[in-house]
């Protein structure tokens, strides 16, 4: 392979002004009641893991206080509010129920970092509560759900941060600069995929009792009851639909929401082509597909997802990654390296872009974290609204469903909000909750 190195450039720290210099951020007007020094006092709830991760890059910012935590796990609860006293000398005020949670009047932004299938109740809560809100993805749990989020956030005119933290890293903003400048010509195709081990599940155990200190009907919530087994709680919740989409959904939410910020696509896929199967060898605790291939025809480019679950390696030898094929060059990301392989054109023996790497990228939620500080001071629209996640979630719920009715093409309608050719993919839409939860209504 032909190759000029004219641009190899490895940048050993981002700095907010290098992302500044690719336009993520608005100007503050801080036109919100708020001066730039204000505080800001949050409220997690869901404390184990990337909520906690969450609430300590809140905490890295000197404006911020925690003034309340909530857990239906006590043993949880007190050892992350211990952390927070010992390493950020903060006393939250704690409890297992966040509907209490939320009567607290000095709370300005929620976190929510619990399993997926509680994010829209407790958004839509904490918005009913004047609170704005950081809501980690999926978005939601359901299609029907994601639209009564946008719908709450845009009634309630709060902040609503999605977590797809990448809608703020340099590495992602500098693809977007790269692609919308046509430095890689015009974008054919996207295509993504994710391989981890994790999705094949843990192994399977028996139904065990409820660990104490736990309030597992709270944590099951709107979901169904069900006896405790532990594969379908802390962390691994995430293999079964009551709770979660799999990898497919828990990675794919990500990587699709580049696909279609590179193209402004702002909808659901109105096709979804879909293979989706179960097929490692080894039986676990998993609902979810550990096999999938779906591809997302839009208007001028296509978008592909593969996911093959129990495996470590990739296409271009990555785990997880994208690639952005354009006419004049390919873009290869995933959050550490972006690089670009440019096209050799053989008439006017030259490359037809510049060769560019980056391999200096890291994790981006503490940029996420700031923008969505900002936005609550200005009012201005955070990096990753609702709509944005909706669009996402959206297309990870469309391949799921088809997966899980046995339809390969589905057929969406973005007016009517409903599948156009399948009843039984309808039917997937709107999750039925448990008394004494209902469905909220925007
Ligand atoms: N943005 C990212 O990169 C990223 C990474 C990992 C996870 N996530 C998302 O973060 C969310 C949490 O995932 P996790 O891996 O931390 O899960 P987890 O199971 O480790 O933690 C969830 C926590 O929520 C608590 N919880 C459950 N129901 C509750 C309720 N009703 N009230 C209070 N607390 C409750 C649980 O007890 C647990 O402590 C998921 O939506 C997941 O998709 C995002």
């Amino acid at each position: 392979m032909k190759t000029n190195r004219r641009r190899f450039i490895k940048q050993t720290s981002l700095t907010a002004a290098g992302i500044g210099m690719f336009s993520a951020f608005p100007a503050i007007a801080y036109s919100r009641g708020f001066a730039p020094s204000d505080q800001i006092n949050v409220a997690l709830v869901g404390c184990r893991n990337m909520g906690f991760g969450v609430l300590k890059h809140h905490l890295e910012n000197p404006e911020v206080n925690c003034v309340a935590m909530c857990d239906i796990d006590e043993g949880v609860l007190n050892e992350k509010a211990k952390e927070v006293r010992t390493t950020f000398n903060q006393k939250p005020k704690l409890y297992k129920d966040f509907r209490k949670m939320l009567e607290q009047k000095d709370i300005d932004a929620v976190i929510i970092g619990t399993p997926d299938h509680w994010h829209c109740l407790m958004t839509v809560y904490a918005l009913q509560a004047g609170k704005n809100v950081y809501v980690e993805k999926p978005m939601a749990n359901t299609i029907a759900e994601c639209d009564i989020m946008v719908n709450a956030a845009n009634y309630y005119k709060k902040t609503v941060q999605v977590g797809q933290q990448q809608r703020s890293s340099f590495i992602f903003n500098k693809a977007m600069d790269l692609i919308k400048s046509g430095e890689i010509g015009a974008l054919r195709k996207i295509n993504m995929w994710a391989n981890f081990e994790y999705g094949i599940g843990p192994e399977i155990v028996p139904d065990g009792p409820v660990p104490a200190g736990v309030d597992y009907d709270m944590w099951l919530g709107p979901a169904q009851k069900r006896p405790f087994n532990q594969n379908r709680f802390h962390g691994s919740w995430r293999h079964f639909w009551d709770y979660g989409g799999g990898l497919v959904s828990d990675w794919g939410v990500h990587l699709l929401d580049m696909g279609l910020w590179a193209k402004d696509i702002k909808s659901a896929p109105e096709k979804s082509l879909v293979y989706a199967a179960n097929t490692y060898p080894e039986k676990r605790a998993r609902e979810t597909f550990d096999t999938m291939a779906v591809s997302f025809p839009h208007q001028d480019v296509v978008i592909t997802y593969d996911v093959t679950a129990g495996l470590q390696r990739g296409p271009w030898d990555m785990l997880y990654g994208i690639a952005f094929i354009g006419n004049n060059a390919t873009i290869v990301t995933d959050r550490s390296k972006l690089t670009v392989y440019p096209e050799w054109d053989n008439s006017a023996k030259k490359f037809r872009a510049e060769e560019y790497i980056f391999d200096k990228g890291q994790e981006s939620h503490g940029e996420h974290v700031r923008n969505f500080l900002d936005c609550i001071k200005s009012g201005e629209k955070p990096a990753c609204p609702p709509e944005v996640g909706r669009a996402a979630a959206m297309h990870v719920h469309a391949a799921n469903i088809a997966g899980r009715v046995g339809e390969p093409l589905l057929l969406w309608d973005e007016g009517s909000k409903k599948f156009t050719n399948s009843q039984t993919a309808n039917a997937l839409i709107k999750p039925e909750y448990r008394s004494p939860w209902t469905l909220p209504n925007y």
